[in-house]
């Protein structure tokens, strides 16, 4: 089983996401006959779409799951502007934890990231947990590690497969029974570098899955690995 993550980021506003929900589903209607169950395919929009989101993905009877971006550290109560795992827990199947987005420009560190950790478990949430190299603090019993090199998000350079390989390597031994995905700059040209490698098992993806055309490229290529 592959993991195909699509990360949104900030991105979209509601038009944006109904468009891209109908041009997504057109893509699954057509082709029927495809299955994909060897994929689990997560979709992580900006929180104020997650109502959205849900229905749309309901609506159009899509065979995706959804994640959060992000968690608070906090339980629900007096923490304005934060979206706690409970409030997530209505939406989410996933959440997005550590991105290097969230550990540079909000300062978020281990501690931090650990309580994030424990709200989302409290609250049967899965964890994406990502680091940015293979030494990064990884809190305990996380089953999905998202290996993400700084450089290569959202530059256009990606890591090499055989690296990223050995990341998963060094990473599965010391989390066993985790499962390792790669992001960084994966587009429907170079994702089944990664997805074909013997150790990596799934991909994040940012950029390119903002276009519904790219993000379907990759699931409909990695449905028949
Ligand atoms: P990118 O982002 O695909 O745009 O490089 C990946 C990520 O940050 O998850």
């Amino acid at each position: 089983m592959k993991y195909i993550i699509g990360n949104w980021k900030s991105n979209k506003n509601h038009l944006e996401v109904e468009d891209w929900f109908q041009k997504f589903s057109q893509f699954f209607v057509k082709e029927k006959a495809t299955s994909f169950n060897n994929l689990e395919i997560i979709v992580c929009p900006p929180y104020i779409h997650l109502f959205l989101t849900k229905n749309l993905r309901d609506k159009y009877k899509l065979p995706i799951k959804l994640g959060a971006q992000d968690i608070s550290p906090f339980d629900s109560g007096a923490y304005t502007g934060a979206i706690s795992a409970k409030m997530l827990s209505e939406f989410v199947e996933y959440v997005i934890i550590g991105h290097s987005e969230r550990r540079t420009h909000f300062g978020e560190d281990d501690k931090i990231l650990s309580q994030k950790v424990t709200m989302a478990k409290d609250a049967s949430l899965e964890p994406i947990f990502c680091i940015p190299d293979k030494t990064s603090f990884i809190p305990d019993s996380i089953s999905i590690i998202g290996y993400e090199p700084v450089w290569a998000i959202g530059t256009g350079k990606t890591d090499t497969p055989e690296n990223a390989d050995g990341v998963a390597v060094f990473v599965k031994q010391k989390n066993p029974g985790s499962a390792l995905i790669y992001g960084g700059s994966v587009n429907p040209e170079n994702a089944l570098n990664f997805l074909t490698t013997k150790h990596i098992d799934g991909i994040l993806i940012g950029g390119a899955s903002l276009d519904p055309i790219k993000f379907w490229e990759i699931i409909v290529n990695a449905s028949k690995i």
